[in-house]
């Protein structure tokens, strides 16, 4: 399987290329950045490891050697001014992705490709990319809350004592500040996280708070995310390559689950090397499905104001 990174010099798209890397999954890492010379410098660098993970085929390129890629992932985005308001800098974004996205159609791609965003605001950028593109919606899809699910279910692990790996909890909706916390089925182990006579609500409180400011906190003490987005890319990356049917938070255009449409956001959603096969609507109690809903909501009105500026 051949990926291709855009914004693949930045730290997000480097931390995912060297997640890929030392995965082993995909054949093929092509590193596409603006600064074609930091798109080099990534890619030898990367490609020093490859004789110790891996063994891939990792190089710079542009978008006429991008067009057989499978899998697209877009990191690419600006950051904020410090006098700029959060809407000017989705303009800002929001132009730039168009960019990206009419180069992507103008050098062409495969008919089965799969375009992956990660750039911020990443459930706007999903939704302009599944209406820009001449693609099913299916295999358009967002990095949605699959961080902020990576980062919930490791701060519950840390608060409890006990190992990451088999703590199973959900973040739904927004990758934003109106995401929403499913703790109704959230299991350590195999066994209900509320059994835990550690887990009060003034713990979750807690815990989900430091969850929805940890990209604000990772911004203030070292300048952004990288690792654990990074990692979360890739295991979306070998869902779809492995086909693999995994029930997933990614974010993708809503088609009626949970009530909602005109929308994308991350519901539980089944992915696989088509893109999104299926939004699985499993019960949430009623304060999480009105949430969801609120979620979507708070959306839709970024939306509006970004509509037409592309
Ligand atoms: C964060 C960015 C990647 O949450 O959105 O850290």
């Amino acid at each position: 399987m051949k990926t291709t990174i855009i914004g693949g010099g930045g730290r997000v798209g480097s931390n995912a290329a060297f997640a890929l890397q030392c995965a082993g999954i995909v054949s093929e890492i092509q590193i596409l950045d603006a600064n074609t010379d930091l798109a080099e410098g990534e890619a030898l660098d990367l490609l020093h490891g490859a004789s110790v993970f891996g063994g891939q085929k990792i190089y710079a390129g542009g978008y006429a050697r991008a067009v057989d890629s499978d899998v697209f992932i877009i990191t690419a985005g600006l950051r904020r001014k410090p006098d700029e308001s959060r809407l000017d800098l989705i303009n800002r974004n929001v132009s730039l992705f168009a960019q990206i996205l009419q180069s992507i159609q103008t050098a062409g791609h495969k008919q089965d490709a799969i375009i992956f965003v990660v750039s911020n605001p990443v459930d706007i950028l999903t939704h302009l990319a599944a209406s820009f593109l001449d693609l099913p919606w299916q295999q358009v899809i967002g990095l949605g809350t699959m961080l902020d699910t990576a980062r919930f279910r490791s701060l519950i692990a840390e608060a409890h004592g006990l190992a990451a790996t088999q703590v199973k909890a959900l973040i739904l909706g927004e990758h934003g500040d109106s995401m929403v916390p499913i703790w109704s089925s959230a299991t350590i182990g195999g066994l209900p996280l509320s059994g835990l006579k550690k887990c009060s609500p003034a713990l979750r409180n807690k815990v989900f708070e430091r969850t929805k400011g940890s990209g604000a906190e990772v911004i203030r003490r070292k300048g952004g995310a990288g690792w654990a987005v990074g990692a979360t890319i890739a295991e979306v990356v070998h869902a779809i390559a492995l086909d693999k049917g995994e029930l997933l938070p990614v974010s993708s255009v809503q088609q009626g689950c949970y009530g909602l449409r005109h929308v994308s956001l991350s519901v539980p959603t089944v992915l696989g090397r088509q893109g999104v096969l299926e939004h699985r609507e499993i019960s949430l109690t009623p304060k999480e499905t009105q949430d969801l809903k609120r979620s979507a909501q708070a959306l839709q009105k970024t939306m509006a104001q970004v509509a037409g500026k592309v």
